[in-house]
Parts: C-alpha cells; sequence; structure tokens
C-alpha cells in the first residue's frame, strides 16, 4: 500500500478538527459522493469520502472524471439557514481549499469554484448543492473534487492537471484531505465571512480581468471586465456596451477573453 494514497484510518489519527469528519464515510469506489449522501443521516460536518466515482457530477450539468489519484468527498454542512448561505458557501470552501493546495503548489481562485494552478490548469471544482433531507431539513452538501496524484485526463480535458503534474512530486493524500478539512471548518462557521470575502478578491484571478460570461440556459455571450466580486459571491461584470450586470455561479461559464475555460 502506497502509503501517500487515501486511507481511512491514517486520516482519523490526522484529523485536527472539531466536528468536521468526525462523522467519516469511505468508499473505495462508488457512483459519486452525492448518492451516498442520499443514504446516511445527516449530521453538521459529515464527510464522505471516495477513492474513485463512476458518475461524478460537475458544474452545470458536467461529468467529472473521477479517476484513481484524485480526492472526492462531500462535506454535509447544516448552517442556521438564511437564503444567502448557499451562495456564500462556495467562495469560503474556495479559499479553504486554496489554503490546503497552495502548501503545495502555487495557485489561485479562477471564480466561482475553481482552483486553478499558476499555468492556468485546473486542480479542483467544488459544487455546492442545497438540498433536503426526508424530515424537511434543508443542509448543503458540498462536493469537492481535487486533482492531487492522478496521472491521466480525458484528452478533451484541455485545462485539466494535477498538483503531482504541476508541482512534479507526488503528495500525500491523507495530509492533503485533513488539512482542507481543517481549513473548512476555519472558513464555514460564518463568524469572519467578510474577512474571508476579502481572501478570495485577493486570490481570485477573474476579478479585474476581461471575461467571456457565456449563459448556458440562454445561448448567449457577453463580454466585458469583471469590476466587482458582492458579498455574495455573485460577479459585477461592466460589459463593453457600458451595462453593468451582476451574474450567479448557477448560470454562467466564465472564460478569459481568449476563450480559454479550465474544465
Ligand atoms: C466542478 O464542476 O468544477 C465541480 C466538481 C465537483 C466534483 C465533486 S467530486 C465529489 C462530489 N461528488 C460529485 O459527484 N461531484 C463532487
Amino acid at each position: 500500500m502506497n502509503k501517500n494514497s487515501i486511507c481511512a484510518e491514517v486520516i482519523k489519527q490526522k484529523l485536527k478538527t472539531e466536528y468536521i469528519g468526525k462523522d467519516f464515510y469511505f468508499f473505495e469506489k462508488t457512483t459519486s459522493t452525492f448518492d451516498e449522501a442520499e443514504k446516511i443521516s445527516k449530521k453538521n460536518g459529515t464527510v464522505i469520502l471516495a477513492k474513485a466515482q463512476t458518475n461524478g457530477r460537475g458544474r452545470l450539468g458536467r461529468q467529472w472524471e473521477s479517476n484513481k489519484g484524485g480526492i472526492y468527498f462531500s462535506v454535509i454542512l447544516k448552517p442556521e439557514f438564511s437564503g444567502d448561505n448557499l451562495h456564500i458557501i462556495t467562495p469560503l470552501c474556495a479559499v479553504a481549499i486554496e489554503r490546503a493546495i497552495s502548501k503545495y503548489t502555487p495557485c489561485k481562485i479562477k471564480w466561482p469554484n475553481d482552483i486553478v494552478s499558476d499555468s492556468g490548469k485546473k486542480l479542483c471544482g467544488i459544487l455546492s448543492k442545497l438540498q433536503t433531507d426526508k424530515n424537511g431539513d434543508c443542509y448543503i452538501n458540498v462536493g469537492i473534487g481535487i486533482n492531487a496524484n492522478n496521472e491521466n485526463f480525458d484528452k478533451s480535458l484541455k485545462y485539466a492537471s494535477s498538483i503531482k503534474l504541476v508541482s512534479g512530486s507526488e503528495i500525500n493524500e491523507n495530509e492533503l484531505l485533513c488539512s482542507c478539512l481543517f481549513e473548512l471548518e476555519k472558513c464555514c462557521n460564518f463568524k469572519n465571512t467578510d474577512i474571508i470575502m476579502k481572501e478570495y478578491k485577493e486570490k481570485c484571478l477573474t476579478l479585474k480581468s476581461r471575461v467571456k460570461i457565456i449563459s448556458i440556459k440562454h445561448n448567449k455571450t457577453t463580454t466585458g471586465l469583471c469590476m466587482d466580486i458582492t458579498p455574495e459571491g455573485a460577479l459585477v461584470v461592466k460589459k463593453d456596451d457600458g451595462e453593468t450586470i451582476c451574474v450567479n455561479s448557477g448560470e454562467v461559464s466564465v472564460r478569459g477573453i481568449y476563450g480559454e475555460d479550465y474544465v
């Protein structure tokens, strides 16, 4: 057994969190951690981890390639609910995961939820879903896929890479996961949201960049300059025709002006 590979026992020993990961489910292979979440009792901080997924899901209805070497997990969060919690949770998680990955290789956040390497390769994606359990209680399932030690990606994924490929060394998946869970607990307590959102903006390469916004629903493309990110995590864009618009992450795919993407 490779000492760098995911091992549930090692994770339990190393984990320094108070509540995230105290309830921990581990699968060698599953369809998706989103599917497993449906079947369990959902306590705040429950973690569902898989070494591989056969039907991993990404944003905007895309598939998430989930081969060996990656870290695929869901964290169940049950914050005091306000409508804003779901929008804000993704940027808070992005900051947490950026902090953890940057211990291995320099990286940045691409709005809304990607962690990309200095060379623009996608290392991680985050997808948060607001769900209701059978008692009618709401919870958020934050699904996180990290390309840790993956070595092969489908040819169609032009901008996908892994931490191992960009840094040149194999990384310890257990240490990285523990660090992610530790940072998630610090960032997702909703006590210092303003400070974390400031950090998000500092680390977000989309801010002050020219962007092409592709609305999947309306099959429409707009170009402009990203002026700001609202406290709720929406993108404020000054379009080339002078109009300023606000876009939410559920609606659009954002690319650099030359059309490059990181998926
Ligand atoms: C994205 O499109 O960038 C988001 C990708 C999210 C992938 C993770 S892997 C764990 C969880 N289970 C899934 O099926 N998807 C998310």
